[in-house]
C-alpha cells in the first residue's frame, strides 16, 4: 500500500474528551485549537455569548427548536499530528449519543475540577472507556481557584473509579499561588506567569529542581513543600508503565488551568507521545488492521432530521482502516447493497465541509437516505465484514407512552420505531403483552421532548407519555432463562425488547443486588447488545 496512505493513518490522534459538565472540556478544547492553528483567539469554540454562525442550518434549527442532540467532532493539525477530537455533549443534552462517541474514541481525556474531584457525569463516561479498555488520561483543571489538596484529588480518582494513577506532572501551589508543574521524570519545573487577554500563553519558563533561580520565583515555601510532596510521591504512587496505560489500567494525571493555559501544550505533549495511532478493531473475521489498504468505516451515530421535508439523517462514521475517497464505491454490510456514500463532510475546526478523502481514525458525515443503523459496518466491496456492534447503553429514566388518537396507530408505530432506530431512545413492551403499551427508556430525559416534538412535528401523531419512577435496567444475559421463576423485589419490573429479550427494570438500586441474590446463576448486565 502507498506510503502516504500508511504515513497519513500514523499521524492520526482520535479521542474523546469526558467530563461532568462546567469542569472545562470546551476551554480545553479552545486552548487544544488554538495550539493548532486552528482558531486565531480563544473563546469561539461554544461561544456562548457571541453567535454560533459557522455550523449548518440544521443546527440552526435545533438552535430554534432550543434543543441540541450534536456531538461534534473537531479535526486540527498540531507538532505533525493530525487530531481529532470527539466531543461528548454534556449538560442535559446528556444521551445514548454521548456514550457512543466514545465507541468511536482511541482514547480519551478525563477532565476534573480540582476543587470538586469526580462528579457523577464523569463516573458514568468512565465505566463506558473502562469496558472498551482505552487509555484514559487526567487533566486536573482549574489549578488557578483553590484546589483540594492534590493527594486527595488522586486518592479521589483511584477510590471513585477504581484506576491506577501516575502524576506525569505535579503542581506546585494552587489558586492565585499556583507557579507551574514539575515534571517527574526530567525532573524540571515549568513555570508560568498570568496570561495576557487574547494571546495564547503566559510566559513560561523551565528551570532545573536546585536552580535558586526557581526557589526565586516560586518561594521557598512552595519549594519546601513541592520537595516533601515528590518525596512522598515518589514512595507512594505507581510507576508509569507505557503498557498499563495503552490497556486502560493507568490514567496518566497532569495538573494545569485551561482558561489561563497553564500546563495544557505541556498535556498536549506528553498526551501526543503516550497515545498511539488508530488501534486495530475487532470484527466478525478478527481484528481488521487500520494500515489495512481496504476502506473500512462503522456507523457510530445518526443525526436525525436535517431537513424536516425529506426527513434526512447524517449517519457518523468513524473510519477505521485504508483511506476514504469522495465518490468511491463502497459496500454496506447490514443493507448488502453497494452504494456511494454521498456528501461525505468533516468539522475542521468549526467549519463543516465536504471531504475529498479521509483516512483510518478520521470521522465523516455521510448523507443517510434512511438506509443506516447505528453499528453498521461499511467496507470495500467484495471484502465482506462486520465490525462488533455498538452496545446498547442503560437508560436511565422510563415513560409509559401512547398516542392520542388511536386512529393514528401506524404513523405512531412507524415514528416511535424510526426514532428508536436512530439510536435516539429506546423501546420496550411490558413483557406479556403486546405493541399497545410502549415504555420509552432514555439516557437523558431531554430525549423524551426530542421524542414528544419530533412524533407530532414530523409523524404528525400526538402522545401522551406518564413517566415511570424506575431508574435503573439490567440486560439479562443467560439465553434462555425461565422468567416466569424469577423472584424479584417489590420495585422491580419484568420488560422485554422488540426482539422479545427479557429486561428488568428497578426503581431502587440497591433492589439489583437482591434480586441478583435470589436467584442463583442469574447473569446481568449492563451493557445490551444490539
Ligand atoms: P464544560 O465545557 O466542561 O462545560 O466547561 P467550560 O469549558 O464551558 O467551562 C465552564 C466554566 O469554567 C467557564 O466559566 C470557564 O471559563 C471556566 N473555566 C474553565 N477552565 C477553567 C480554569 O482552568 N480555571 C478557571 N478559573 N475557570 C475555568 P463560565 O463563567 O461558566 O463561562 P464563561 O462565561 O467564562 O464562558
Amino acid at each position: 500500500m502507498g506510503n502516504n496512505i500508511t504515513n497519513e493513518i500514523k499521524k492520526r490522534r482520535t479521542f474523546a474528551i469526558i467530563s461532568h459538565p462546567d469542569a472545562g472540556k470546551t476551554t480545553l478544547t479552545e486552548k487544544f485549537l488554538l495550539y493548532g492553528g486552528a482558531i486565531n483567539l480563544a473563546g469561539s469554540v461554544k461561544g456562548k455569548a457571541t453567535s454560533r454562525h459557522a455550523v449548518s442550518d440544521w443546527m440552526e434549527i435545533e438552535k430554534e427548536r432550543g434543543i441540541s442532540v450534536t456531538s461534534s467532532v473537531l479535526q486540527f493539525n498540531y507538532g505533525g499530528f493530525c487530531i481529532n477530537i470527539l466531543d461528548t455533549p454534556g449538560h442535559q443534552d446528556f444521551s445514548e449519543d454521548t456514550y457512543r462517541t466514545l465507541m468511536a474514541a482511541d482514547s480519551a481525556v478525563m477532565v476534573i475540577d480540582a476543587s470538586k474531584g469526580v462528579e457523577a457525569q464523569t463516573r458514568k463516561l468512565f465505566k463506558v472507556c473502562v469496558m472498551r479498555h482505552i487509555p484514559i488520561f487526567t487533566f486536573i483543571n482549574k489549578m488557578d481557584r483553590d484546589a483540594n489538596d492534590t493527594f486527595e484529588l488522586l486518592d479521589d480518582i483511584e477510590k471513585e473509579l477504581g484506576i491506577a494513577t501516575c502524576p506525569v506532572n505535579w503542581p506546585i501551589g494552587s489558586g492565585k499561588n499556583f507557579k507551574g508543574v514539575y515534571e517527574r521524570t526530567s525532573h524540571k519545573v515549568t513555570t508560568f506567569t498570568d496570561t495576557e487577554k487574547g494571546t495564547k500563553e503566559g510566559e513560561t519558563r523551565e528551570y532545573d529542581l536546585d536552580d535558586p533561580q526557581l526557589e526565586a520565583f516560586i518561594g521557598t515555601e512552595n519549594k519546601e513543600q513541592l520537595l516533601e510532596e515528590v518525596e512522598l510521591l515518589d514512595g507512594a504512587s505507581a510507576e508509569f508503565d507505557q503498557d498499563l496505560v495503552s490497556k486502560g489500567e493507568l490514567s496518566p494525571v497532569f495538573f494545569g488551568s485551561a482558561l489561563t493555559n497553564f500546563g495544557v501544550e505541556i498535556f498536549l505533549k506528553h498526551f501526543l507521545k503516550m497515545t498511539s495511532s488508530p488501534l486495530p478493531r475487532n470484527a466478525d473475521i478478527g481484528e481488521v488492521n487500520p494500515m489495512s489498504e481496504d476502506f473500512s468505516a462503522f456507523v457510530f451515530k445518526i443525526q436525525a432530521n436535517m431537513n424536516k421535508a425529506h426527513r434526512d439523517r447524517i449517519a457518523f462514521m468513524r473510519i477505521c482502516s485504508g483511506k476514504f475517497d469522495a465518490g468511491m464505491e463502497v459496500y454496506h454490510v447490514q443493507g448488502e447493497k453497494k452504494l456511494r456514500l454521498s456528501q461525505p463532510q468533516q468539522m475542521m475546526a468549526q467549519e463543516r465541509h465536504i471531504v475529498d478523502e479521509a483516512y483510518a481514525g478520521d470521522i465523516i458525515g455521510v448523507f443517510d437516505p434512511g438506509i443506516f443503523s447505528i453499528g453498521d459496518t461499511i467496507c470495500m466491496p467484495g471484502k465482506k465484514f462486520a465490525y462488533e456492534g455498538i452496545p446498547t447503553f442503560a437508560p436511565e429514566h422510563f415513560a409509559r407512552v401512547r398516542q392520542v388518537d388511536t386512529m393514528k396507530r401506524k404513523q405512531f408505530v412507524k415514528g416511535i420505531n424510526q426514532i428508536a432506530q436512530e439510536g435516539a431512545i429506546q423501546i420496550f413492551q411490558e413483557f406479556n403483552t403486546g405493541m399497545e403499551e410502549i415504555i420509552v427508556g432514555v439516557v437523558g430525559v431531554l430525549q423524551f421532548e426530542v421524542l414528544k416534538y419530533r412524533l407530532e412535528n414530523e409523524y404528525n401523531v400526538e402522545i401522551r407519555m406518564e413517566t415511570l419512577p424506575y431508574e435503573h435496567i439490567r440486560w439479562i444475559e443467560n439465553k434462555d432463562y425461565d422468567m416466569t421463576k424469577l423472584i424479584g423485589t417489590s420495585d422491580m419490573k419484568k420488560i422485554k425488547d422488540l426482539k422479545g429479550n427479557p429486561l428488568l427494570i428497578w426503581v431502587n438500586s440497591w433492589s439489583i443486588r437482591m434480586t441478583q441474590e435470589r436467584n442463583e446463576g442469574l447473569v446481568l448486565s449492563e451493557f445490551g447488545r444490539s
